[in-house]
């Protein structure tokens, strides 16, 4: 640990099972390592990624130039507490779904809808992940992350953060500037339960589950996960390669007067509705289309796999070929949820 290594293959490190050599790479465990880094003005400039679980990234070059940081921080805490809520604190290193197994063995409630999710805590808010009606914005209390130029730590609140639907200012405006340390999450005392998104309730009723808890909450998302989403660990993958679109609702109505069975969501922007990208790709004959060494998944056509040997270019290529598909039978851009390095 904190040691670097030179010339390292990150194939282990990301879930689509892409080799990439990192030119550099560091692993870190503590605040310390990464504060030397940053104040070292040489490696400070060569710092060109920081890698969590590796589970939203694409690489697309055969190397990764420059310093990778490998992101070991570990460590939970309860911070504090009000009447209805446990403040809890977690190191950005942390596995996302061993976090929320401890919460829930803790009877903490609010983020058992975010079951299985892999990659690490510290990138939670970088999307601000989301799953079956729940955000991460939604239990977010306030993060810490050290900024990279001026080696500070700074505080961001759900404000500061700019969440939106797989968004926030971590992506946009701060992108490359920040290295989040620790997030601090508001869990309930008490659960509310969020049983209304897609089968979850029909998954319930199968298990027999009369009485509702957290757990039986998070096992219904687990099983319904993995009846449809490939295991990277057997198949790699980043789940959803691209987002699901918002379109102006005068468009959605016209295609689904085309398009009847077409699933149509409330949107957050204005006058505009969003469309299950996974549908449209289905509708274009490509759920389950392969080229050599990748294709779209025959379960959920919104994620692209790697059967074994695929280069990042030519999954970045069969990416472009859904768009285009897309594009021309329904005159939708589909924007791509994975970052592409
Ligand atoms: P990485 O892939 O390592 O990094 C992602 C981005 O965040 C990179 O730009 C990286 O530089 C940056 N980053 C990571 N950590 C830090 C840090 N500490 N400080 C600064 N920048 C950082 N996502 C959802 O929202 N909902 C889902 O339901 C969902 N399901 C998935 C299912 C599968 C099978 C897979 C493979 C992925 C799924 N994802 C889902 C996507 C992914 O798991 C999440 O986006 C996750 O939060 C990524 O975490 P990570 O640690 O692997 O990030
Ligand atoms: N659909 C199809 N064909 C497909 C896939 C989906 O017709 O191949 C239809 C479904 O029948 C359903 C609709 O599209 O009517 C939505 O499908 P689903 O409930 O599977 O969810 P999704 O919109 O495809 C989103 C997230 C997932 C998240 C699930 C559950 C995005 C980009 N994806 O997928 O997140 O787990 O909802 O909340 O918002 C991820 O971000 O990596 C991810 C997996």
């Amino acid at each position: 640990m904190n040691q670097l290594l030179t010339n390292q293959s990150l194939k282990p490190y990301n879930t689509f099972n892409i080799e990439c050599v990192a030119e550099e790479l560091l692993s870190f465990n503590q605040l310390d390592c990464i504060q030397n880094v940053c104040a070292d003005n040489a490696l400070r400039k060569r710092i060109s990624l920081i890698l969590g679980g590796g589970s939203n990234i694409l690489f697309t070059k055969p190397n990764q130039q420059g310093l990778t940081l490998r992101n070991c921080l570990k460590g939970i805490e309860k911070v504090g507490e009000d009447v209805d809520h446990y403040y809890i604190k977690a190191a950005s290193g942390e596995g996302w779904n061993d976090f929320v197994h401890y919460c829930i063995t803790q009877g903490w409630a609010g983020i058992e809808n975010l079951s299985l999710i892999p990659g690490c805590v510290g990138a939670s808010p970088m999307q601000n992940i989301g799953a079956y009606g729940v955000e991460i914005k939604d239990v977010f209390h306030e993060l810490e992350a050290l900024h990279i130029h001026t080696n500070e730590v700074h505080r961001f609140t759900v404000k500061d953060c700019e969440f939106g639907y797989r968004e926030s200012v971590f992506k946009r405006r701060l992108k490359g500037e920040y290295i989040i340390i620790s997030v601090t999450y508001r869990l309930a005392k008490k659960a509310s339960f969020h049983t209304s998104y897609g089968a979850i309730q029909q998954e319930l009723d199968k298990m027999g589950i009369s009485e509702l808890s957290i757990r039986a909450v998070a096992d219904a998302v687990i099983n319904i996960r993995q009846s449809k989403l490939p295991n990277p660990k057997e198949l790699g993958n980043a789940g959803s390669f691209f987002k699901n679109p918002s379109i102006p609702s005068a468009q959605a109505d016209d295609l689904l007067r085309q398009f009847p069975t077409m699933p149509q969501y409330p949107s957050t922007e204005n006058n505009a509705k969003k469309v299950a990208a996974g549908w449209l790709i289905e509708q274009c004959g490509l759920k389950g289309h392969r080229e050599e060494n990748c294709g779209v998944h025959h379960m959920q056509a919104l994620v692209l796999v790697n059967y074994g040997n695929a280069t990042g270019a030519e999954v970045f290529a069969l990416s472009q070929k859904v768009i285009d598909a897309v594009h021309q039978k329904f005159g939708i851009l589909l924007e791509r949820e994975v970052n592409i390095l």
